[in-house]
């Protein structure tokens, strides 16, 4: 048995939703508890699956994980185990940011290669490059990555690409290394300054956080800390798009607006009504069909890959042809052959893709290939003639904490059916 979505056609979102921590931000500040001795608390945490299987990744180390509701408490013990290579680091990629830490901390560690979307290749040398130009030694062996040194010392590093994940595990193995570390072309995502922000609560020494060139002065040790995680943008994000493509009304809080300046301004040009809401978040109103504009992937502050399948989905139903470039993640496409059972007129040529805005999408059985693409199809379901059923809907629950509820609350129909799948995916 599987779980799959009924979504019901023909919906507009009318109403305020509440956004609470980002994933990609709470799975890392998890990460950066292992850096010190002692209980960290981390507030605004999503209740949704990747947190509890990062608890246990902690767990395997030989930390307590409690999480109640919002808030999780870890407590690291003095002698950590180096070996992070349970069944649980394979079912997310956020797993190998415990490789930082645990360098940084105990001078060696044995990771398992992380799991996480299917969303292309995702491979970890300018992770293990970084650690390098620490240090230490870095190879991949029997499926984990295998990391050694002496002692870790400060270097000048410059990353090929401003990676998200090579960027957090430099980080958080330089903070405790000795001298000063400059990492050049480094990610700035607001959840890179969100980890930034706790490590410094935690007495690390770090410059330049949202800027490309972080400098560290490494310390001695770090202790434990409070910290509340940010609201997270792409969920942000997927309601907004919602609102623009259902031709609704939704007021976004929890989330700040400038993290999401681009997008905003995206769905400004699809001739949406975009505005502040009172220190809070920010309201999407679209009157009318939204017209078609292009969009290009980029890091931040470029316009997020992660927000990639949104902007398909937005497209599908414009009045126009968009054209919309994918330069992080080149399998990111493979959803719009989903898109197109939908009855999207979409194709790809490369990491291009050409979509002509139809007046109405058409139900089908649908399948998740990873967390955005599913929530794609969901809001694209929301504009589809007929009842749309998405499939392997655990990739969602892995992103959205209680996307049906507010869905409903917003008012669209939407149900969790736990049913057999009636068709049979091709390898
Ligand atoms: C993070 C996010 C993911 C988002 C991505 C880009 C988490 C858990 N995931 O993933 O949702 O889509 O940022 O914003 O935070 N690369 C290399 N070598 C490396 C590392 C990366 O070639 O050593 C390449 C990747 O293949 C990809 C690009 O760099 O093409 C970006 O990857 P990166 O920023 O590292 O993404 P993640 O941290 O894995």
């Amino acid at each position: 048995m599987s779980e799959h979505f009924d979504v019901y056609g023909g919906a507009r979102l009318v109403g305020e939703v509440e956004v609470v921590g980002a994933k990609n931000s709470v799975l890392k500040l998890m990460a950066a508890a292992l850096l010190a001795e002692g209980t960290t608390t981390i507030s605004n945490c999503p209740q949704i699956l990747d947190v509890p299987l990062m608890a246990d990744v902690l767990r395997s180390v030989g930390c307590e994980v409690e999480m109640n509701g919002d808030v999780t408490r870890i407590t690291t013990p003095a002698e950590l185990s180096h070996r992070a290579d349970s069944p649980a680091m394979g079912k997310l990629r956020a797993s190998v940011c415990v490789l930082g830490p645990l360098v940084g901390r105990l001078k060696r560690a044995v990771v398992a290669l992380p799991g996480g979307d299917a969303i292309g290749s995702r491979p970890l040398d300018m992770h293990q490059n970084g650690l390098r130009k620490l240090g230490a030694t870095s190879a991949i062996e029997h499926g984990c990555v295998v990391a050694e040194a002496d002692g870790l010392h400060g270097a000048q590093i410059w990353l090929d690409f401003p990676s998200v994940g090579a960027t957090e595990n430099i980080l958080m193995a330089a903070v405790l290394a000795e001298g000063t570390t400059v990492i050049d072309n480094a990610a700035r995502e607001p959840e890179i300054i969100d980890l930034c922000t706790m490590l410094t609560e935690m007495g690390a020494r770090i410059e330049g956080a949202g800027t490309s060139t972080l400098t560290v002065e490494g310390v001695d040790s770090l202790h434990p800390t409070e910290h509340r995680v940010i609201g997270d943008r792409i969920v942000g994000a997927t309601w907004a798009f919602a609102a623009s493509m259902t031709q609704g009304d939704v007021t976004v809080t929890g989330v700040d607006p400038h993290h999401l300046d681009l997008v905003l301004d995206k769905l400004r040009l699809a001739g949406a009504d975009v505005t502040a809401y009172d220190g809070k978040g920010f309201r999407v109103v679209q009157d009318g069909r939204p017209k078609a504009v292009d969009f290009v992937t980029l890091p931040y502050p470029g316009f997020a890959t992660d927000l990639q399948p949104f902007a398909v989905a937005l497209s599908a139903v414009s009045d126009g042809t968009s054209m919309i470039t994918e330069n992080v993640y080149e399998a990111r496409f493979r959803f719009i052959e989903e898109m197109v059972r939908l009855g999207a007129d979409a194709r790809t040529d490369g990491h291009h893709a050409v979509v002509r805005g139809v007046e109405r999408l058409s139900s089908a059985p649908v399948w998740a290939s990873d967390i955005r693409a599913g929530a794609g199809l969901v809001l694209a379901g929301l504009c589809a003639e007929g009842v749309t059923e998405v499939w392997d809907v655990f990739h969602i629950d892995r992103g959205y904490p209680a996307f049906v509820e507010n869905l409903n609350r917003l008012g669209a129909r939407v149900e969790r059916v736990t049913a057999e799948p009636d068709r049979v995916v091709a390898e």
